[in-house]
């Protein structure tokens, strides 16, 4: 997983009214519960007293009640009430949860992955999606792969005269899409599997931002040639523009072998015309994207499911010419990982020199164990990965210890891929 960076994590219609929602993704257990002013709130779900999950709990005011004990936890992750201490009873500080920053912006829910900031950078689409606002239906599914793998399916479609060939449902969208008027498009199927060369290929960098476009063409007959653009943003961004067809879909790691597909397809011009009934349309789409997720992204997966290995890294991989939009993929990945490293070793180096002028000032030592004061300097970047759970636990009813407070730092360990 690429640290420092936004990822969608759920749709905004995915989050539940009067109850906390659940979700796993990016190796951990979360909570997202909305405070008494509508705002989003994002924590870790699992409980720091016996660790059974916040999600199945329930809202009291503004705080999120554990189902086991009814332990409640406020909007910055402190323990609001234990209830088996009464009103008045002493709340051990360590009784937190992490929180984490979330936006929600696109119909999307974003989770920041990365180190706490002062600023966070803004959540922007590439220009061709953010400039041409149009309708669109967004459907969500899991798949048992690791996202790099996912993302090169998509980021490339010369798979798709092969792993797409058979089905009726391909062959119904080969000849809606492909077919020519001549032969009243019956001819589509035959005439897409046979454009499987690949010309004009280009790619272009910008920022955390690949773009490609080709023609795929059939050999030696120039009239059946397909003009595509694909996109892909990191962290986990691709798009698809061919003809009439629009995709978006972000591939979010769920943990180190699932991921969750959020796919959006746009309203084609076209629509219009075919569906006259606008109300139908959010419908038409829908479908079309639940044939996609049954059908074509189902064949892809069983693909992927027995690709070795599991992860795609540079170097694993024999790329052609006209993988060049992959090996950039995992070129960036590989940078955006190594920036955000060095980032983390340089915050914990300053972190470290304070701690050392912090002792030049105060020569008495403070006393063991108890209380703010004994905080280690490292505290802020202490590498909370997927899967290590709540450092705050660990001190049960002890003094205040700040591991665990605010928001994360990811794992910056490079443990996780
Ligand atoms: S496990 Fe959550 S209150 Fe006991
Ligand atoms: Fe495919």
């Amino acid at each position: 997983m690429i640290p420092n960076q936004w990822y969608p994590i759920l749709r905004t219609e995915d989050i539940k009214r009067d109850a906390p929602t659940g979700v796993r993704r990016m190796g951990e257990e979360l909570v997202l519960w909305r405070d008494l002013r509508g705002k989003l709130v994002c924590q870790s779900a699992r409980c720091p007293h016996k660790g059974a999950n916040l999600s199945e709990g329930r809202l009291v005011g503004n705080s999120v009640a554990c189902p086991y004990h009814g332990f409640r936890f406020g909007t910055d992750g402190a323990c609001r009430l234990v209830p088996a201490l009464g009103s008045e009873g002493r709340i051990p500080a360590s009784l937190r949860v992490d929180t984490y920053e979330v936006r929600e912006k696109y119909d999307l829910v974003w989770l920041w992955w990365g180190d706490k900031r002062t600023q966070l950078p803004e959540i922007e689409l590439p220009h061709e999606l953010a400039e041409h606002p149009r309708p669109y239906e967004t459907i969500t599914f899991s798949r048992p792969v690791h996202y790099t793998r996912y993302i090169e399916s998509l980021l490339e479609f010369y798979h798709v005269t092969f792993v797409h060939r058979d089905h009726w449902a391909n062959i119904i969208d080969y000849t809606f899409m492909y077919g020519s008027w001549k032969k009243l498009w019956t001819d589509g199927r035959e005439r897409y599997i046979a454009a499987n060369k690949i010309v004009n290929h280009r790619v272009d960098v910008e920022g955390t931002i690949i773009r490609n476009s080709f023609d795929q063409c059939e050999e030696g007959n120039p009239s059946n040639t397909w003009h595509f653009n694909l996109i892909y943003q990191a962290p986990c961004m691709t798009h698809v523009r061919q003809g009439l067809l629009e995709v978006t879909t972000w591939l979010v790691p769920i943990d180190e072998h699932h991921t969750q597909a959020i796919m959006r397809l746009y309203e084609y011009p076209l629509l219009k015309w075919m569906v006259p009934v606008k109300p139908l349309r959010p419908l038409v789409l829908r479908l079309s994207l639940m044939m996609e997720q049954y059908v074509q992204d189902q064949q892809d997966n069983d693909i992927m499911a027995r690709q070795e290995p599991k992860v795609s890294e540079r170097g694993v991989n024999k790329f052609i010419a006209v993988d060049e939009m992959n090996a950039k993929y995992l070129q960036m990945r590989d940078r955006l990982k190594a920036e955000a490293r060095a980032e983390a070793q340089a915050r914990e180096a300053g972190a470290r020199e304070a701690g050392v002028r912090e002792a030049d000032r105060a020569p008495e030592p403070v006393a063991g164990g108890d209380g703010p004061a004994a905080v280690p300097a490292a505290g802020g970047t202490n590498g909370h990965g997927p899967g290590k759970g709540n450092g705050g636990a660990s001190g049960n009813g002890g003094g205040a210890k700040r591991s665990g407070k605010g928001a994360r730092a990811g794992n910056l360990s490079g443990s996780t891929t």
